[in-house]
């Protein structure tokens, strides 16, 4: 969408994936300070976004929506002022429906009046969700808002949620920053690489200020730290926003550490806007390979089995040449390695090793336009 956000993939946190309906100015204001101080909001991550169940069950007599005040005891406002006051950013939650999945009233017929409440509190951010949306299209609903949010004034940042219905990548990115593409995520392997799979098809429409959303990450919140730091990668590798679902308050080291690698967040907030593409993918092991604005590429080499298994691609097959060695460098234990052609590593099963190749010249690369990607864009 071209409105000057998302010109790299959003960061930042919100808590539907470790909280569900328990949310609170309390837990938003905690985290926001945890990340402000723990190297998350250094590393990048900048968006602290509410999700369902912060507001009322009723509009006011005015017909705007009403923060929950037992939840909420300063209102979106205090919260966003708080917030605000660390560096952060504030996100929200509505719903394109007639009330929202928990059952919330939903912005269908109320969108101006509800992009101007928040506007007016100092959201950054609205996350739009899909349920009980009366069978109306998708496009039009979310086109309704996006016009909405615009005629506010605020740069707000807009994440279509409507879950891959319609084809939304095929519209996503004249009406929203990013949008989901796929049902929600759970914190297992299976969900996360089923996720994967629907998301790794549709690199051509992701673009700057436009992003696929395979959903929030799970890592910290219950699969093996192979697994995290697999979603990690291949989320990186996707140029997937990285929203992190996770207790951060009462994150581990490891959690943390995944979290936080700069060179992979890197990867995903990498300049050129591309999305990684598969190379290969055969008896469930996978190449990833994304090109990014100095000319390498990043490779991700993906496990999808249980048992370890080396993997293997070539220079030219991620598209790179011209070179009599190449150096590899190791995004996960900052190892780096030259190569003549073969790129090669042994994968812990669910595991992904990730390297960054530099040397010679890329096909996929080339310099940056600065160019907002806003297919159909109104
Ligand atoms: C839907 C969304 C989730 C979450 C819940 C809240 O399921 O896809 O991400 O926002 O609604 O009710």
């Amino acid at each position: 969408l071209d409105n000057s956000l998302a010109l790299t993939p959003q960061m930042g946190f919100n808590d539907w994936n470790a909280y569900g309906c328990n949310v609170s100015e309390s837990l938003i204001e905690s985290t926001a300070l945890a990340m402000h101080n723990n190297g998350m909001q250094a590393a990048g991550y900048q968006y602290v976004n509410i999700d369902d169940c912060w507001m009322t069950k009723s509009r006011d007599s005015a017909g705007r929506l009403v923060p929950d005040p037992a939840k909420f005891p300063d209102g979106i406002s205090g919260t966003a002022a708080y917030v605000h006051s660390l560096g952060l950013k504030l996100g929200i939650y509505e719903d394109a429906g007639t009330a929202t999945c928990a059952g919330y009233p939903g912005s269908l017929g109320h969108e101006t009046t509800d992009a101007n409440s928040f506007a007016s509190w100092g959201v950054d951010y609205l996350k739009y969700d899909n349920c009980n949306n009366q069978g109306i299209s998708a496009k039009t609903r979310y086109t309704t808002m996006r016009d909405a949010l615009s005629a506010t004034g605020r740069p707000i940042l807009f994440s279509l949620c409507n879950w891959g219905q319609e084809n939304v990548w095929t519209w996503g990115a004249g009406v929203g920053n990013s949008w989901r593409t796929t049902g929600d995520i759970n914190a297992s392997f299976g969900s996360m690489l089923s996720i994967f799979h629907s998301n790794v098809g549709l690199a051509s429409y992701a673009g700057r200020g436009g992003w696929n959303d395979p959903d929030m990450l799970e890592v910290g919140n219950g699969m093996s730290a192979t697994e995290d730091r697999s979603e990690f990668s291949l989320w990186a590798e996707m140029a997937a926003p990285l929203i992190s679902g996770t207790n951060i308050a009462n994150a581990s080291a490891t959690t943390l550490g995944i979290l936080t690698n700069s060179r992979v967040i890197a990867v995903d907030q990498d300049s050129l806007g591309k999305q990684g593409t598969e190379v290969s993918s055969s008896g469930g092991l996978d190449v990833l390979a994304k090109p990014l604005a100095n000319g390498d590429v990043a490779v991700a080499l993906f496990n999808e089995n249980s048992g370890t298994a080396t993997i293997s691609t070539t220079v030219g097959a991620i598209g790179k040449s011209g070179a009599s060695s190449y150096t590899l460098t190791d995004l996960w234990t900052g190892a780096t390695s030259t190569t003549t052609n073969t790129i090669s590593a042994s994968v812990p099963g669910h595991g992904t090793v990730m390297f960054r190749v530099a040397g010679g010249t890329s096909s996929g690369g080339g310099s940056v336009t600065g160019a907002v990607h806003a297919v159909g864009a109104g």
